[in-house]
């Protein structure tokens, strides 16, 4: 992680004009880790250029794929097929609960032991969700309170059925992966619907993946087969941008090749009900994942409640939707518990930022309520280490009456390093 920085944010008086956004985080990761099990050569563009992604990477590399970046950026990774090699050091996941809950489900099903790693807040996150099950599969699994660092011996792994208790996109795929690896089959049931990248990907790269439902299935043993490909924009990176459109009433925003999978865009729905004008053009199946463009300019708000299944298609953008709540008619979330347990407890850092700026805001063991119609003030504010805090008030900063300082703004690399340069390139001051 860089240097400690804070970054000062002047109030603008307007959004206008087009962008794209790197590369989607969360396809990123499940490409990186599938072309490792792929034997040959898979090439992606745009790929992620967050520190999460690097952190794949390094892990892929450490069991023993040859992975280079070329001058475009463009990520080349020689796979080596379903046994990697035993890593010669600790597997270091950073801040990233992606690259430490999927990669277990790989490595669990190795015939040696790997001890993955990450840094002091993934080091807090709950990880019993993916032992649990692994376990069941037939990996040993030690780790003091159910958190990292893990420690896992690894073996031939049994196809099981299971029914993931919480609705989280990382430990299906993490049961899918180790499902590939399995002997039989594996049968994974969750809650309600989340992202289906894990499902989208394994097809890409050859496998058989079926789903009834809530449930999906997989068949172990199917050998991948390498894949190219450009990677859509990240659709809650693009989340900063849209809502930061939909708080002025002048403003005009296009975004090219963002990613529009049903289970990403639960914002646009949000933001058309609170009153913008969203169309969505040009839109293209790459890999199976639908790509397009999507154009907004705000209209007359209108208060919104969010609760059960969409709450959960929308945690990542639930942040910088509270944030920029007061500028609209009003927010209630519900059934967001799983806040709490991001790279920070988001639930609070958005509520303690909210109200450092003025804001009125309540926050519920499970979400926040807060009124619409209020007018902010500039504050220092804290990012608490999380990309998606700092960003998120970074855009409510934009409408704020004074400058907002946030503090350890670094941490916006996690995801996106290049974000606030883009940001600066669509105000008018
Ligand atoms: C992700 C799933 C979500 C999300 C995270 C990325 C993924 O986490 O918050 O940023 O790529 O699968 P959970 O699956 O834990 O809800």
């Amino acid at each position: 992680m860089p240097a400690k920085e804070s970054m000062v944010i002047r109030p603008a008086r307007n959004l206008l004009g087009s962008i794209r956004v790197p590369g989607d985080k969360s396809i990123s990761h499940r490409y990186a880790m599938l072309a490792a099990l792929a034997p040959g050569r898979s090439r992606f563009e745009n790929y992620s250029p967050g520190a999460d992604c690097s952190s794949t990477l390094g892990c892929m590399r450490a069991l023993g794929c040859t992975i280079e970046r070329e001058e475009s950026g463009a990520v080349v990774i020689e796979g080596i097929g379903a046994q990697l090699r035993a890593p010669q050091t600790a597997l270091d996941c950073g801040n990233s609960g992606s690259t430490m809950r999927m990669l277990s489900g790989i490595v669990a099903a190795q015939p040696f032991i790997s001890e993955l790693i990450g840094d002091e807040s993934l080091s807090r996150r709950p990880m019993k969700r993916v032992m649990e099950p692994l376990r069941k599969m037939g990996a040993e699994i030690v780790a003091h309170s159910d958190c990292a660092p893990l420690r896992i011996t690894g073996g031939r792994l049994k196809g099981i059925a299971y029914q993931v208790p919480v609705a989280s996109a990382q430990v299906k795929t993490c049961l899918l992966f180790a499902g590939l690896l399995a002997e039989g089959n594996t049968t994974v049931d969750e809650p309600t619907r989340t992202r289906d990248h894990g499902e989208l990907a394994l097809r890409a790269f050859g496998a058989e993946v079926s789903r009834s439902g809530n449930s999906v299935n997989i068949m172990g043993g199917q050998v991948l087969h390498p894949l190219d490909a450009f990677i859509p924009g990240d659709s809650s990176s693009a989340a900063f941008f849209l809502c930061a459109a939909a708080i002025f009433p002048e403003s005009n925003l296009v975004i090219d090749g963002v990613l529009l999978n049903p289970t990403r865009s639960a914002l646009l729905d949000v933001l058309a009900a609170m009153g913008s004008r969203i169309s969505v053009l040009n839109i293209e199946e790459q890999h199976g994942e639908l790509v397009g463009t999507i154009s907004l300019t705000p209209g007359k708000s209108k208060p919104v409640e969010i609760s059960g299944a969409q709450t959960a298609l929308l945690i990542d953008e639930l942040p910088v939707l509270a944030a920029t709540a007061p500028f609209g008619a009003g927010l209630v979330v519900r059934d967001a518990g799983e806040l709490r347990v991001k790279e920070s407890d988001r639930l609070t850092a958005v509520t303690r930022n909210l109200q450092a700026m003025g804001a009125q805001v309540e926050q519920t063991p499970d979400g926040w309520r807060i009124p619409g119609g209020q007018n902010l003030h500039g504050a220092e504010i804290e990012s608490f280490g999380d990309h998606r805090i700092a960003m998120a008030f970074a855009i409510a900063a934009l409408r704020a009456e004074g400058e907002v300082v946030i503090h350890n703004s670094e941490c916006v690399a996690i995801s996106y390093p290049s974000f606030f340069g883009d940001l600066e390139k669509l105000l008018e001051r």
